[in-house]
């Protein structure tokens, strides 16, 4: 882009003021604002900016929520959706998602979230886990299985380089496929872009909802079809107790015909910072925790039950094809008003200290509305679920190791092996992904 078509798309879109500085600008200033400004969507912008100052409340849409039906699969009935999502495994047809593009800035990690250390013996990062549960299974299948991972713009190339130092935790390359996540420039309440060097536009990630726009941007669909992939199982990297493409989920969403199948599991305690899957107006939503009001999150059944019990950890399973058609639909967007650094008339840089300005985001679950099936399975998260959010307290690197170590102790106990509480425990997933695995290999030691 040159400055000249710079100034005219600018001055169409009432942002001229992007340019204010350029005489002050080093050639090397100029050519990276002229690449930030290619980068914009003016039509997505306009669309943004029609939002500021819009704080209807999700209770404003249409319908009345209600709690949504919740398969709770046992006996039988599991046996024959892990039978055939085993079938889909085998087949090659499921490929694995991880939106991976957040920074561990709650838990004060500068790096790629998932670099994080996690494993209680050997300090491997979550990443480790995730991407050697990928290989247990493609072993256990015989099959390939692709792990599409979307970074930020800014952790992709740590995000590599992590893979990369660790020889791809054993994985195939060719079956990781990094993409990027698009950016948003940061908008004041008035509708203009903001700067925060006198040569840079403000940008921040469109959230993970930006994943289907960066499937599409990457050619991750194109290479889906290539491999026959028609399932895609989703999460999120601060989980390493996720049961990766569990084949009972995979089945029942395949059994079920769904568009969107959502694991969800009884909240903690009423204010828990899960998502709450609901029915409103004969579609399934998602009402995101801060959005919950105290009298839904409170609200009881004639048995004393909350009456929205299950949250979503955002554990799903999508159909290829679902996540292609909304890729030519515009998501909602959610807005967040920040305090963000600018440039006053001189170019000096301000640091706000109130919130100055909106940065814009996707939800990947936004998508649910548009899915012309979903299934919400129930699942036990003493198994599955203990996400590292906080430095500490709830949800934090203590939190998550005692839970990994009594999920890997009730393993090798029901394997009939018993390891005392006080002795530190952990399994790498090729060797076992269950208690099964472990009575049929035995258990090799590695102390220290
Ligand atoms: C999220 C969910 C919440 C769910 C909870 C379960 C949102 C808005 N809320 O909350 O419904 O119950 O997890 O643990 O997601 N990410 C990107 N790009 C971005 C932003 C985030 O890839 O631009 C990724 C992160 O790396 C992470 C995931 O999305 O893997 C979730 O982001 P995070 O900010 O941690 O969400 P929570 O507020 O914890």
């Amino acid at each position: 882009m040159t400055y000249e078509q710079a100034k005219t798309l600018l001055a169409k879109n009432g942002q001229e003021h992007v340019l204010q500085f350029w005489n002050k600008l080093s050639k090397a200033d100029r050519a990276a604002l002229l690449a930030q400004i290619d980068t914009i969507d003016f039509k997505e912008l306009k669309r943004c900016a029609s939002l500021l100052g819009d704080t209807a409340a999700p209770a404003a849409k249409k319908g009345k929520p209600t709690a949504p039906k919740v398969a709770e699969l046992k006996g039988a009935a599991l046996k024959k959706a892990a039978a055939a999502g085993g079938k889909e495994l085998a087949a090659g047809r499921v490929g694995v998602l991880l939106v991976a593009g957040g920074q561990g800035s709650r838990l004060g990690y500068d790096g790629p979230k998932g670099a994080y250390s996690i494993g209680p013996i050997t300090g491997s990062s979550l990443f480790y886990f995730h991407a050697r549960k990928v290989l247990a299974l493609s072993i256990k299948y015989a099959c390939r299985l692709p792990f599409y991972i979307m970074t930020s713009q800014g952790n992709y190339d740590a995000t590599v380089a992590h893979f990369e130092e660790n020889d791809y935790f054993g994985l195939d390359p060719r079956d990781v496929i990094f993409f990027k996540q698009g950016m948003w420039p940061g908008m004041t309440p008035d509708g203009k872009i903001i700067l925060d060097a006198p040569g840079h536009i403000f940008m921040s990630p469109d959230g993970h909802g930006g994943l289907i726009g960066a499937l599409k941007a990457g050619g991750c669909f194109a290479d889906m079809k290539k491999r026959g992939i028609k399932t895609l199982f989703f999460f999120q990297v601060d989980n390493p107790m996720v049961e990766i493409a569990d084949p009972a989920f995979i089945g029942l969403h395949t059994l079920e015909k769904s568009e969107y199948s959502l694991k969800l599991t009884a909240k903690r305690e009423p204010t828990e910072g899960l998502g709450m899957v609901v029915k409103r107006d004969g579609h399934f939503d998602m009402i995101e925790y801060t959005e919950m009001t105290d009298e839904m999150n409170n609200r009881r059944t004639k048995t004393g039950d909350l009456y929205f019990k299950f949250g979503s950890p955002a554990i799903h399973v999508f159909d290829r094809a679902f996540l292609e058609r909304l890729a030519n639909k515009a998501m909602p967007l959610h807005l967040a008003h920040k305090k963000i650094a600018t440039v006053d008339a001189k170019g000096r840089i301000v640091k706000p200290a109130a919130p100055n300005g909106y940065k814009f985001e996707k939800f990947i679950f936004d998508a649910l509305p548009e899915a012309k099936g979903v299934t919400c399975f129930a699942f036990d998260r003493a198994e599955e679920f203990s996400p590292v959010k906080n430095a500490e307290g709830k949800d934090s690197p203590a939190t998550c190791k005692a839970d990994l170590q009594a999920k890997w102790r009730r393993q090798l106990a029901a394997a009939g092996i018993q390891v005392a509480e006080t002795m530190p425990v952990e399994l790498d997933p090729v060797y076992a992904l269950d208690a099964a695995d472990i009575a049929e290999r035995g258990l090799v030691l590695r102390m220290g």
